[in-house]
């Protein structure tokens, strides 16, 4: 790196005007690094406030098909969908995960016959469907690991025989990616692509999240047999580049602003489409903040998404998506 000395070099000149200001930026925010999460819920026309993450509601089939078409109008290219499955249907075993007819699999039928165009994204594990909680299948007081896969690749079989685009393990078993495009393969499903959650890490951040799937009181018990220790970077580049050999086409780092560092190195090393995860404490926290009138909520919001795209993601997960993509598409 060469630099300049003051005086001669002033590097102020060029922050003086707005419209140089825009010349020598480096780094820009644009729609189509978007993708939207949505939580589906039973019933019809539908639509219930998640306390804890303002703005945000869990909807009912008819209601998400309206937000698929909401965000092709924007121009988001995909959008992921989590399902809050009633409680009745919950089992150890998380069987309704593996039911064709389970709410995700309607929804993605929904979504695809009204709005062909729009990517769509599916989680593949089990936390929605099990009474525990837990990503994986319970043996023996542990999450058994070979036999959670079995589950796993069954549900990644039905979400793509519905229609699903691409399939996002969020699980953390090691050798999903392999397994599920093995079965992808065998399937003819030779276009599907896996966008791999790689570097997920057991973190406190998952908060609002778990009470939008209505999984909060489930859960007992962390998920640190499976998920990484927050503390570890070598480790992440091992699993991401597991992840890539398995198969996948994309992967994850989550969640976002805590670990810029893990998505700045794993692109700079690997040089593999790396998506950043801004979860729902990070967006609970920036509006909690904001609704408090100590921080500006859009600023904080435009800056927070602009730092993965510097960190060197190649997009963002991120329950703003249709307020950035309107305010980006009105500038
Ligand atoms: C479930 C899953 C979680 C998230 C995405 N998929 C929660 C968890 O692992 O407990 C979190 C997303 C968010 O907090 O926004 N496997």
């Amino acid at each position: 790196m060469i630099t300049g000395s003051f005086p001669n070099s002033r590097p102020r000149r060029s922050r003086k005007n707005m419209w140089s200001r825009d010349m020598v930026r480096e780094n820009s925010l644009s729609v189509n690094d978007l993708i939207w999460p949505l939580f589906v819920q039973e019933g019809d026309n539908q639509a219930t406030a998640v306390s804890s993450m303002p703005g945000v509601k869990r909807m009912s089939i008819d209601l998400i098909v309206e937000r698929a078409a909401e965000a092709k109008e924007l121009g988001i290219p995909a959008i992921a969908i989590f399902p809050q499955t009633p409680e009745d249907l919950k089992t150890d075993e998380g069987y309704e995960g593996v039911n064709p007819e389970n709410l995700i699999c309607r929804t993605v039928r929904a979504i695809k016959s009204q709005v062909p165009d729009i990517g769509v994204i599916c989680d593949v594990a089990l936390d929605p469907y099990t009474t525990h909680g837990q990503d994986g299948l319970i043996k023996n007081g542990y999450v058994d690991n070979d036999l959670t896969l079995e589950a796993l690749v069954n549900q990644a079989h039905i979400q793509t025989k519905a229609g699903c685009d691409i399939l996002a393990p969020s699980d953390m078993m090691d050798g999903r990616v392999a397994a599920i495009r093995n079965m992808l393969e065998e399937k003819k499903f030779h276009n599907s692509q896996i966008m791999a959650y790689s570097a997920k890490y057991a973190s406190a951040f998952y908060g609002p999240f778990r009470e939008a799937v209505g999984s909060t009181s489930n859960l007992k018990g962390g998920k640190e047999t499976y998920q990484m220790d927050p503390a570890n970077t070598d480790e992440a580049l091992r699993e991401a580049g597991m992840d890539i050999n398995e198969g996948a086409d994309s992967i994850i780092v989550k969640p976002g602003m805590p670990y810029l560092d893990i998505i700045e190195r794993i692109t700079r090393e690997l040089n593999f489409p790396t998506y950043a995860y801004q979860v729902s404490g990070e967006y609970a926290m920036i509006h909690a903040a904001a609704a408090n009138g100590w921080l500006d909520l859009d600023k904080a919001m435009m800056e927070s998404l602009l730092s993965f795209k510097r960190a060197g993601a190649c997009g963002i997960w991120t329950y703003f998506a249709p307020v950035v993509a309107k305010k980006i598409n009105q500038q």
